[in-house]
């Protein structure tokens, strides 16, 4: 029987990986709660011995130009290299592996249940893929200790999908999940956020209570979330922020009650409040 063994939401922020690098030769007390979670958590994880990741992120126009954004797709390939993000791949990324079973059961399952996917059997990953695998696994030059089962959201071009309906997609990937009769270790990642706006003229916004409340609500209060629309999002989080309905995706897969395992906060890295939680089934 499958096994959900953790529930993760992660900023994706490219300059998270070299932000935590330069961190590494400090101790906790130096880093801080906030950045100390961040080292936390992938300590976590591999105490957790998951054998698949659902990486829940979105495509920023590496793989997925604005000419054809689908606004939910899932991957059933058994490998997913890394995509070309302007300035070529770098030769020291490797592809990711995979999990085409597992993905096929999700597909079969949710399909019929009317959350008709797109289906790629072929995709390469962003940095909102690739970011959380490396901080979360240590995944990434050609090294990965979990399959990934990567599922895209569009975030970027709307009509966005809600909070609500990321939320009851992940309710019935969790249904699949629970249903799925293979004996593995399913660590479920929603990622991006926390607020952040790149563009126009509140480029530079970042919310900090909103985010803390975010974080404490995705564990307690998930209806709370859902309940925000897209503008409620975009106002409160920025036009990036609004990225967090991913962590909804993720809450949804999870039991209505979960247990807090840890959870962090430092603001900026780059332009974005950058956050994390775990949590486990209770
Ligand atoms: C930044 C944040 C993101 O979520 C992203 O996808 C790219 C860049 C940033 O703050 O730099
Ligand atoms: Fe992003």
């Amino acid at each position: 029987m499958a096994d959900i063994v953790a529930g993760i939401g992660i900023s994706h922020v490219p300059a998270l990986a070299p932000f935590l690098a330069a961190q590494a030769s400090r101790t906790p007390e130096e880093r801080g709660p906030g950045i100390q979670a961040f080292f936390d958590v992938s300590d976590w994880m591999r105490d957790q011995h998951a054998d698949v990741a659902i990486m829940v992120y979105n495509d920023h126009g590496a793989q997925m130009s604005l000419g054809l954004v689908p606004t939910f797709v899932i991957g059933a390939a058994e490998e997913y290299p890394p995509a070309d993000e302007g300035n070529g791949v770098d030769p020291s990324l490797a592809a990711f592996p995979g999990d085409a079973d597992l993905s096929w059961h999700i597909i079969d399952s949710v399909v019929p249940e009317g959350f008709d996917l797109a289906v790629a059997q072929q995709m390469a990953v962003d940095h909102g893929f690739r970011i959380p695998m490396g901080v979360l696994f240590g995944a990434g030059a050609g090294v990965s200790p979990v399959r990934a089962v990567p599922i895209a959201v569009n975030v970027v071009q709307q009509p966005t999908p809600s909070a609500r309906r990321c939320f009851q997609l992940g309710l019935a990937i969790g249904r699949a999940l629970r249903a799925y009769q293979a004996d593995v270790r399913i660590a479920v990642v929603g990622t991006g956020g926390m607020s952040h706006q790149l563009q126009g003229a509140r480029a530079g916004h970042i919310n900090e209570e909103f985010d803390r409340r975010f974080l404490d609500r995705i564990v307690t209060a998930p209806e709370e979330l859902a309940d925000l629309t897209n503008a409620d999002y975009i106002n409160l989080a920025g036009s990036e922020g609004a990225e967090l309905v991913m962590w909804l995706v993720m809450r949804g897969i999870m039991n209505p009650d979960v247990d807090e395992v840890l959870s962090g906060y430092h603001v900026p890295v780059s332009s974005t409040g950058a956050g994390v939680v775990a949590m486990t089934n209770r």
